[in-house]
């Protein structure tokens, strides 16, 4: 049991901490809308297609992120994400699916804050690594329930490779393992910087949040 004198496990505190963003981005209009099955399959290859810059950006400086203490160990090619949305962007948009593909500014936002922390602060990267990869491990397998549904994607199939972690045989093993990597995390940096890292995280979320508003205002639905 932790003693009043140590600090909560950091896993927690970037869960509790990041609880109430994580209820606005799951109420947000345009997640709302996908999860009820009330959007074109044309707004899902939008999603598809501005998370493919994000992934770009979270994966791009693996190789030197990899040797860095605090970020390192969760590198983890397992988790890699861009050739699974490539396959679906491949799947949605056709064989051209790079031509006229374009970040919306919420994006272009994300990917430079991602860029910029990547190369410079990857304590901070951390907060971003860890507010999508264990999102898409946990909500990200509802939302593929749900595009399989909707719009009649093959199970597990093209379309939804996204929300597929082929190398993760356990999810929830995995997750374990990750927050205890979190914690291990937390107890090697100082309070300030923990600090730090935990307004990050929710600074991730706000970043999600405002690619699902540009979203939201291109995909409008009457009531
Ligand atoms: C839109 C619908 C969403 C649903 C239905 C949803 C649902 C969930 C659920 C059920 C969990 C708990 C899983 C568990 O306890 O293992 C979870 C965890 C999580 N979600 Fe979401 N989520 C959504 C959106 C998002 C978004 C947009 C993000 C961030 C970009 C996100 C980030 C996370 C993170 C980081 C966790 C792990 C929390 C932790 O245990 O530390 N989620 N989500």
């Amino acid at each position: 049991m932790p003693s009043p004198e140590q600090p909560a496990p950091f896993s927690t505190v970037l869960r509790t901490a990041s609880s109430e963003e994580h209820e606005a981005a799951e109420q947000s209009s345009f997640m709302s809308h996908l999860l009820g099955g009330r959007l074109g399959v044309e707004a899902y290859a939008d999603l598809t297609g501005q998370l493919w810059f994000v992934y770009r950006a979270l994966e791009g400086r693996n190789a030197e992120l990899a040797d860095h203490p605090v970020a390192g160990p969760f590198i983890d090619p397992a988790l890699l994400r861009s050739a699974a949305i490539e396959r679906d962007l491949r799947h949605l948009r056709g064989p051209d699916w790079r031509t006229g593909l374009e970040p919306l500014p919420a994006t272009a936002a994300y990917v430079a804050r991602v860029e910029e922390l990547a190369a410079g602060w990857p304590a901070g990267y951390l907060a971003h690594h860890y507010t999508r990869y264990l999102g898409d491990l946990s909500g990200g397998q509802i939302i593929r329930g749900i595009a399989e549904k909707t719009w009649g994607f093959e199970r597990k199939g093209d379309g939804v490779h996204f929300y597929v972690f082929e190398d993760v045989a356990n999810p929830a093993a995995f997750k374990r393992d990750y927050r205890a990597k979190l914690d291990a995390a937390g107890l090697a940096l100082d309070e300030v910087e923990r600090r730090r890292v935990v307004e990050e995280c929710k600074r991730a979320f706000t970043l999600n949040g405002a690619v699902f508003r540009d979203l939201d205002a291109r995909y409008p639905l009457s009531a």
